[in-house]
């Protein structure tokens, strides 16, 4: 079941530490820790291999791939000695990390994009494609008319005008192309009533939003906790500190904000009301590609004691997202190819904002994602 990887932000640490771990995992040079899929309750053959994983994608950057390879090296991220390894894979995978295609208005953009997937699809001859939104983080989309219908967006991409954010016009082609579209960002993406209804047109599947890899995945533990032991959550506050290409960018106030909601919606979620505080999220290079966070939380227990819990959480970012990646297209393309169309709120384990009416708990989260597995066997 040979499956096309789309990867969007192609040249991004994500992206390359994904590349060089699936080609690290088929060599046997390297444990497949981290990999959900790899634990025996997920293990179904209705999942295509790791070895059936094919890399494509585009990025705004040309940087070659072997270079932004040794760049994690010496953040970190990922073995020198692997990275020495796998050189002669990510040469021959630089030439399919394309440009971004612009067209001279967004309809022509999108048909350039949809025919590169076609064109990998081709080439490869894959059954299957899934389109990997690894890009930078976007501003939150301005609202659009269109945005609420197919007939009506169709139409306004034909005009002069920036109708859609990137997210979504590479969801828009995915759909076109006839391929799957996972959003690992907290960006618009395919959450557009004209998207979803291009989806089901089209018949296939989508998932999303933003990666749950790190203080959200804790959150999503700790907070079922308070609910369930009846705990009164008075506030819960975080600050994370980051360096690397996803930290400089989110140093801007607009894609900012969008990740700072993202990590919070977890806790009105789970909890039933929204506690004080908030989400805050600052650049400090020096940390390279690690991330801190540090969140304090307040509650009160039985005749209103006072009580706090406080979390510090060191991460590699692009080490706890990669195999999710790998994780979430093997997902995908099983449920494509058992003719799921629509969002698959059962993969909502990955997400830190998960489309559809899903628990947010990650217990709850797992039981579905087992669920889903069962099912596509
Ligand atoms: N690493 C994690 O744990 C984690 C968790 C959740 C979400 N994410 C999200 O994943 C994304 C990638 O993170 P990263 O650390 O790899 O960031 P990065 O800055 O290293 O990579 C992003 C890549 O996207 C490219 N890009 C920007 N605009 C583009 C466009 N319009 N078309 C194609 N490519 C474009 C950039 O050139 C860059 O190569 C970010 O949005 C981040 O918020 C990461």
């Amino acid at each position: 079941m040979r499956t096309g990887v789309w990867l969007v932000g192609g040249r991004g640490s994500v992206a390359v530490t994904s590349m060089a771990g699936a080609v690290a995992l088929r060599a046997g040079l390297a444990e497949p820790t981290g990999c959900v899929t790899e634990l025996p309750q997920l293990h179904s053959p209705a999942l295509p291999g790791l070895a059936d994983l094919v890399f494509g994608g585009h990025d705004v950057i040309a940087t070659p791939l072997s270079k932004r390879a040794e760049a994690l090296a010496d953040a970190g991220v990922l073995p020198g000695r692997l990275v020495t390894a796998v050189q002669p894979d990510l040469a021959a995978l630089d030439a399919e990390v394309r440009p971004a295609p612009r067209g001279a208005t967004q309809a022509e953009t999108a048909a350039l994009i949809a025919a590169d997937l076609d064109d990998f699809r081709r080439r490869h001859e894959l059954g299957r494609v899934v389109m990997m939104n690894v890009a930078s983080t976007e501003a939150a989309a301005a609202p659009h008319e269109a945005h609420a219908a197919l007939d009506l967006l169709h139409k306004a991409l034909r005009g002069d005008a920036a109708v859609l954010p990137p997210s979504s016009l590479y969801a828009y082609a995915a759909f076109t192309a006839g391929c799957s579209y996972v959003d690992f960002t907290p960006s618009t993406g395919a959450r557009l009533p004209a998207l979803a209804q291009l989806a089901y047109e089209r018949g296939v599947p989508y998932a999303g939003h933003d990666g749950k890899t790190g203080e959200t995945l804790v959150k999503s533990v700790l907070a079922p906790m308070f609910a369930m032991r009846n705990l009164h959550v008075r506030s819960w506050s975080g600050a994370n500190l980051l360096g690397g290409g996803d930290g400089a960018n989110l140093a801007q106030p607009a894609p900012n904000a969008a990740k700072a909601a993202s990590k919070q919606r977890v806790l009105a979620e789970t909890l039933g009301y929204q506690p004080q505080g908030d989400t805050r999220i600052e650049y400090v290079a020096d940390l390279g590609e690690f991330k801190t966070a540090w969140d304090l939380v307040t509650f009160t227990g039985f005749l209103g004691t006072p009580m706090r819990l406080d979390f510090t959480w060191h991460g590699c970012d692009s080490a706890l997202a990669a195999p999710l990646v790998l994780d979430l297209v093997r997902l995908t393309a099983a449920a494509h190819r058992a003719g799921r169309t629509g969002p698959l709120p059962e993969l909502a384990f990955f997400f830190k904002d998960p489309l559809g009416d899903v628990p947010h708990g990650l217990a709850a989260q797992w039981d579905a994602l087992v669920g889903l597995v069962e099912g596509l066997a």
